[in-house]
């Protein structure tokens, strides 16, 4: 589509210099600018209305090229676009036909009256629009049109409840700051705000765009919002999975022995790696009390079970030692622990299913009294501390990996299920 529309741009100027090579020759265009600025005293700070109490009406489209960045740190929306801006200067008015049918010239903007059009909400200081190198496109008729080109940095507040899959409503706020809704009427061009020279991103997607004029303040203002989406993909790849990955190597301390001596270091060193990896993503996020993003609660969650396994990791070392102190392990605990792990109910099922093979088929007989195993712990369930540190080690493996995979469920489906 961008190259049909080049084509029809680029034949429209070529007819354009046609036409204009005409008849038009330098000394047109010198009278013309002597009858503007010098015969008829043209003067860039009056307000080129006949009629002075009544309201100038300047159109506005904006054209988005590329949205470089939004920070989430600082709040703020960096976008590259341009504006057309259009109004009727009646002081800017000649008979084309007078000069050689000079139906349209360039002034430098700084030589024509302009609507002191800024960026309300930008993060920088204010900062009148276009250079004064650029010119501004002045009709016979007096239509002014004009394209400042910029870099816009506006403040955006970034709301991150339902990052990464987060939805941000951006604004570009316009007024002629001191004219009053009396003298100068801002009003939208036909586009409004337009995206047909858009860039896309690889990091948001837009939406949705949309304007609105009306306004609650004195000057005229023009508002354009920009609704855009993450891309998730890098946060996921980048973020999310190497912290999944960091909880998994965490909570695999339980695999470890006690007697490898190894288990309290790998614990911390693990801990550790994932203290400094989450305090580098936070820094990423924005400092905001207002509302807390469902990301940071996942996150706090997942510290603390990383916490809780260093702790219970700890302490089952410290009871793997009760083996040499000669304490015996209450009756209760090994019995419970037997039932937990599930040591007893497996052992009759094997036998059960000896039992029912013994019925069908007489073959089995041989086999099933190979497979035979002692059900030990029925019997005697007294053990070793070390018993009982396997068995929690067990328990400990299955919960914290439970806990781990019912808060990464949760978090995805209350954060991807955002609409905005
Ligand atoms: C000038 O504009 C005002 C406001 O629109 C209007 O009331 C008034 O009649 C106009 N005057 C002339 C001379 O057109
Ligand atoms: C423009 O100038 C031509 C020739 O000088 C004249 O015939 C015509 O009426 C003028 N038009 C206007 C709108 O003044
Ligand atoms: C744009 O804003 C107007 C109000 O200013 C609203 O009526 C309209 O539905 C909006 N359009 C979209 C696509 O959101």
């Amino acid at each position: 589509m961008n190259w049909i529309m080049n084509i029809l741009i680029i034949t429209f100027i070529l007819l354009g210099l046609i036409k204009e090579t005409f008849s038009q020759t330098g000394a047109d265009a010198k009278a013309l600018k002597e009858k503007i600025f010098v015969t008829d005293g043209y003067d860039y700070k009056i307000r080129p209305q006949q009629n002075q109490s009544a309201p100038i009406d300047v159109y506005i489209n904006f054209y988005l090229l590329a949205i470089n960045e939004l920070s989430e740190v600082t709040e703020t929306l960096k976008t590259t676009g341009y504006l057309w801006i259009l109004w009727q200067d009646d002081f800017l008015q000649w008979n084309a036909s007078d000069y050689g049918n000079l139906w349209q010239y360039f002034w430098p903007q700084g030589d024509v009256w302009r609507p002191d059009i800024a960026l309300k909400n930008s993060f920088t200081d204010y900062k009148a629009l276009g250079v004064d190198t650029l010119n501004v496109m002045v009709e016979s008729t007096g239509h002014v049109q004009w394209y400042p080109f910029q870099v816009f940095q506006s403040t955006c507040a970034v709301d991150i409840t339902y990052y990464p899959y987060d939805i941000q409503t951006c604004k570009l706020e316009f007024v002629a700051w001191s004219y009053s809704k009396a003298e100068v009427n801002l009003m939208s061009g036909a586009k409004g705000i337009d995206l047909w020279e858009y860039e896309s991103n690889s990091e948001w997607e837009v939406l949705d765009t949309n304007y609105t004029t009306e306004a609650m303040t004195y000057e005229a203002q023009i508002v354009f919002t920009i609704k855009i989406q993450r891309k998730p993909t890098y946060v996921l790849l980048s973020v999310i999975m190497p912290i999944i990955m960091l909880a998994i190597l965490n909570i695999a301390v339980f695999l470890l022995p006690c007697e490898s001596g190894e288990k309290a270091s790998y614990a911390v060193t693990v801990f550790l790696a994932f203290a400094v990896f989450l305090s580098i993503i936070s820094s990423t996020l924005p400092e905001n009390s207002d509302t807390i993003a469902v990301f940071s609660m996942y996150l706090i969650i997942l510290t603390l079970e990383s916490t809780l396994i260093t702790l219970t990791a700890l302490v089952l070392i410290r009871v793997s030692t009760f083996d040499q102190d000669g304490t015996p392990v209450p009756r209760l605990l090994m019995t419970g622990l037997n039932f937990l792990t599930c040591k007893s109910c497996c052992c009759k099922k094997k036998n059960k299913v000896k039992d029912k093979k013994d019925e069908d088929d007489i073959w089995s007989i041989n086999k099933t009294t190979i497979e035979e195993i002692p059900c030990d712990d029925e019997t005697k369930p007294e053990g070793t501390w070390r018993d009982v540190v396997n068995a929690f080690d067990k328990i400990f493996f299955i919960f914290y990996i439970l806990v781990l995979a019912v808060s990464t469920v949760v978090f995805f489906v209350v954060v991807s299920t955002n609409k905005g």
